[in-house]
């Protein structure tokens, strides 16, 4: 099983059977009260109809239809409807089945655009600690949590930015902390060590997510932005989870009002209802690849199931919810009312930590004395049986509610976590 404790798990599972708007269902008919929109990708609540709808008739009309050197329109039409909410200059769309094809594509699209330019030296990529960028042999390069790492030798030339947690300075910051920008200066450094002429991209998450809701200081992006653009290095957001809304903007890019040239996404593009992610590119980087292409297929990359025809018709009626109830900025409103319940979750025992942004927050938790993860892993374990579902870092807990959440929801997300800090303590 995917990063599971496969053992642990067949001997006490935890099994989930049905699911609608805030809630699941396990096999026991339990009602369990979704905090984290599954895994941080069914923005729009569980079981839309209108996508239910549209997979049901795309699936009866045109099942699957190659997009080697042949098309069909879902793709194009969706790319058209996309880029009406992405930052301005992302216009060009390549489409994937996860987040993991998302970040391998956007880094080999990154290597294309140098080497069209003949600056076929740029191949090292610059990632962060704490990273998390999927589990292709791209992504954990450029990932930045040594777990994911330790097994797997053979990786890309990489290096990695500091990560910019710092509780020292900034605990319990409420949205970005206001210290830490200089972290940024880190990529000076990595320039003078490697040579700019050498790095092809920086790659971060706006905001780091698996590794426990990490918020960037203030103009500490910005900061990144302009020393990529001074030495020609390319700047790829990782928004696999920040993107669809999560902000209370379409895009983290939006809320920070930084753009990179190559922005990956997932997740949220299909509510999670049929797997699926875009890498979206700036109008010069595609201009460029294809223009300089000596031969006549100017990328040689693809999946079978890009641009799937279920997956398209998925990600338009999903689109279609985003747009309809105002969910990609919806969580402008909810952010404060949101921050105040996790805020006030302070005074509980063992939290040494509260941050959030948006509908993302992390409460850290004091590991037990030479257990790391284990108090974690209980409140887990503890949430599921109240009937709440968190995910769990080590000893953070991560919130991360679909966007068409309550107040109501907020408050028993609350009254359980409090109760569940209480019995864990
Ligand atoms: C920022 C980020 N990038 C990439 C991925 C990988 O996505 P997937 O699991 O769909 O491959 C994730 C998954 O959580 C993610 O959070």
């Amino acid at each position: 099983m995917p990063f599971t404790a496969n053992r642990a798990f067949k001997a006490a599972p935890r099994l989930l059977q049905r699911a609608k708007g805030m809630w699941y269902w396990d096999v026991d008919n339990r009602p369990i009260l979704d905090a984290t929109a599954g895994l941080w990708c069914v923005n729009a609540g569980h079981c839309r109809s209108e996508i239910h709808q549209a997979i049901m008739e795309q699936s009866r009309t045109l099942d699957f239809a190659p997009t080697f050197q042949m098309g069909h329109p879902l793709p194009f039409q969706f790319a058209r409807r996309l880029i009406q909410h992405t930052p301005v200059g992302l216009e060009h769309v390549f489409f994937t089945n996860s987040g993991s094809e998302s970040v391998d594509t956007a880094l080999k699209i990154a290597l294309a655009y140098h080497h069209a330019h003949g600056e076929v030296e740029r191949i090292l990529f610059i990632g962060r600690e704490k990273a998390y960028h999927g589990v292709g042999f791209g992504g954990i390069s450029v990932g930045g949590l040594p777990n994911n790492r330790a097994a797997f030798a053979n990786r890309l030339l990489t290096d990695h930015l500091p990560h910019t947690l710092d509780l020292e300075h900034n605990a319990f910051s409420r949205g970005m902390p206001s210290y830490g920008i200089e972290k940024a200066d880190a990529l000076h450094e990595l320039i003078r060590k490697h040579g700019a002429e050498r790095i092809a991209a920086v790659i971060v998450e706006p905001v780091a997510g698996s590794a426990g809701v990490i918020v960037p200081p203030v103009g500490y992006l910005q900061r990144l932005r302009d020393i990529c653009t001074a030495h020609g290095i390319l700047l790829i957001f990782d928004e696999v989870i920040t993107g669809f809304g999560r902000l209370g903007t379409p895009f983290a890019s939006n809320f920070f009002g930084v753009v990179p040239d190559i922005m990956t996404t997932a997740k949220g593009l299909t509510n999670a209802a049929v797997p699926m992610g875009a890498v979206f590119v700036s109008e010069w980087i595609y201009d460029d690849i294809i223009k300089n292409a000596v031969q006549p297929i100017e990328l040689f990359h693809g999946y079978t199931y890009s641009g799937h025809p279920l997956a398209c018709a998925a990600g338009l009626a999903a689109l279609q919810i985003y747009e309809n109830e105002g969910l990609l900025t919806r969580g402008t409103g909810l952010a404060i009312p949101f921050e105040e319940m996790v805020h006030s979750l302070r005074d509980q025992p063992n939290v040494i930590d509260i941050r959030n942004l948006g509908l993302m927050a992390a409460i850290e938790l004091q590991p037990k004395p030479g257990a790391p993860g284990i108090r974690g892993m209980e409140v887990m374990k503890l949430a599921f049986e109240q009937g709440l579902l968190l995910r769990v870092t080590g000893d953070i807990i991560a919130l991360s509610p679909p966007l068409i959440i309550e107040e109501e929801h907020m408050s028993q997300i609350q009254q359980k976590l409090v109760k569940i800090l209480q019995v864990v303590s």
